[in-house]
């Protein structure tokens, strides 16, 4: 089905190096160990369940990323492309940042990618690109054939910005042939999958609700962008990029004037969903204003929601008794979440945590934070109900209160997690709402990476920018437009 019809108009056209702010909250020294070691316990973490050598996927292909190991109850033994999508956007991160030893990692989960690509699958094969969206595979690359919720329209944008963040490291490095003849054909299959069926219905990135998913349009937009600065850089074009603006503009259908809301249809849910967040923390560009079109973190929209989802916790878990507006909470995925006991998750927990920390930067960047009509309750929230709205320069007292409060308040989140973090520092998928212990699925590939990213963000360590300010204009219209690709199969490439 079409999330928007042809024609229709559905709404109005509406790497730093040391932290750089003065708010870093030195005294909290127990907080700074935990990040220390439970840093080295995370990348771990992610190797030892990422194939052939990881040692707790046995089994596994090369550079296959396995969610979990745990095979039962969840049976988590597989390879999801929105998990390893994400998980290698976190990898390349690191090697960007100097850590080389993690290049023949990268180069095999490119190759595994390739493979992947080709191989049959219930939601479809190469030739049109529908089997591209399939959400996840047998570790040996083989195609997993039972019933599932299929197919999963975020994975083919998530691997292709990872791949272009590789891609973009090998032209830095005047490696363009291998990123041309190793990593373009790939790119190119999955930009052309997103031109061609972001204007159908999908399932979200939970796999449990089929509709139109901001998650999923944030990240085909951000693709068809960065996926076409890619192709000129490799001297290619993207004929699926053009309709990069009506993506955009679909993705203002979600926000409701205080909150996103995150699967149209709601399916009877509110909508507060980390979804959202996740969404932003993918579309932070460091160098974009705080811009609403585009969700940047630092905006008022990013803000309001973070608040207004946030507080959809507070009530429903015991372990957030005392934990009050203002106070950092332990959060989920959604309120109404009954999976596994439905519980709070370390990756949505440390999302709130990194989303802030994203802000944080682009602030200090623009040397200005702006409080706002839509803002002005997150603020008022964390600091009191003497903040007023106004732009305040880098300069003045009023910009040291609010970023101080956002610091605290962003690590506040992280403490949580360090709260409930075994003293091994395993990470599994969810916590207890009751009593704060881990549960479902054991040391899950995702939490792992989502602690790496929010810890690099405290850090002040950001990624490249992907050009969110050059895009962020809409069209008068929306229209549903798509873009019929071709497809390429590709080969596994020599490094
Ligand atoms: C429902 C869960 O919420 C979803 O996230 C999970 O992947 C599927 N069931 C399969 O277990
Ligand atoms: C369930 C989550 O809802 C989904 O997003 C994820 O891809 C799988 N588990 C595997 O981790």
């Amino acid at each position: 089905m079409s999330l928007i019809r042809s024609s229709l108009v559905l709404i109005a056209a509406t790497g730093a190096a040391a932290f750089p702010y003065n708010v870093r909250n030195s005294t909290d020294s127990s907080l700074n160990a935990f990040i220390e070691t439970e840093t080295a316990i995370a990348k771990q973490g992610v190797l030892d369940n990422i194939g052939a050598d990881g040692k707790l996927v046995q089994g596994a292909a090369a550079g296959v990323v396995v969610a979990s190991p745990s095979k039962e109850n969840p049976d988590y033994f597989y390879t999801w492309t929105r998990d390893a999508g994400l998980t290698l956007a976190a990898v390349i991160e690191q090697f960007n940042a100097g850590d080389t030893s993690l290049e023949p990692l990268i180069q095999s989960y490119v190759d595994s990618q390739a493979k992947l690509q080709t191989v049959d699958n219930p939601s479809g094969g190469l030739s049109d690109g529908s089997g591209l969206a399939e959400p996840k595979f047998n570790v040996d690359l083989s195609a997993f054939t039972d019933a599932w919720g299929r197919p999963q329209r975020d994975g083919p944008a998530l691997r292709a910005s990872a791949l272009i963040a590789y891609g973009n490291a090998l032209i830095k490095s005047k490696q363009e042939s291998l990123a041309l003849d190793n990593i373009w054909p790939l790119v190119q299959n999955d930009l052309a999958y997103v031109g061609q069926y972001w204007n159908q219905t999908t399932f979200d990135l939970w796999e449990e609700v089929q509709g139109s998913s901001f998650f999923t349009t944030a990240v085909q937009f951000k693709s068809l962008v960065e996926g076409n600065a890619f192709a000129e850089a490799l001297g290619q074009s993207c004929d699926a990029c053009s309709v990069a603006p009506q993506i955009l503009c679909h993705l203002q259908d979600f926000w409701d004037g205080s909150s996103v809301v995150s699967n149209i249809p709601t399916s009877g849910r509110t909508g507060l969903d980390a979804n959202s967040l996740i969404a932003s923390l993918n579309t932070f560009d460091p160098a974009a204003t705080c811009d609403d079109v585009t969700f940047q973190p630092c905006s008022s929209r990013a803000l309001s929601n973070h608040k207004v989802f946030v507080d959809s916790f507070r009530d429903i878990y015991s372990i957030n008794q005392g934990r009050g507006a203002g106070k950092a909470a332990a959060v989920g995925r959604y309120a109404e979440d009954s999976y596994q006991g439905g519980n709070p998750w370390y990756l949505t927990t440390l999302a709130a945590a990194e989303l802030l920390y994203d802000a944080l930067y682009q602030w200090d960047q623009q040397g200005t934070l702006t409080v706002d009509a839509v803002s002005l309750s997150f603020f008022t929230d964390i600091i009191g109900s003497n903040v007023t709205t106004g732009s305040f320069s880098k300069t003045s007292a009023q910009y040291t209160s609010l970023t101080s409060a956002v610091k605290t308040y962003a690590d506040g989140f992280v403490s949580i997690v360090q709260e409930y973090t075994p003293s091994d520092g395993s990470l599994a998928e969810q916590f207890t709402r009751d009593a704060g212990e881990p549960a479902s699925a054991t040391l899950l590939t995702w939490s792992f990476a989502s602690f790496l990213t929010a810890v690099s963000r405290r850090n002040g360590e950001v990624p490249a920018s992907w050009g969110a300010s050059k895009a962020g204009t809409l069209p008068s219209q929306c229209s549903g437009e798509t873009v019929t690709g071709s497809y390429v199969t590709p080969t596994p490439g020599s490094w």
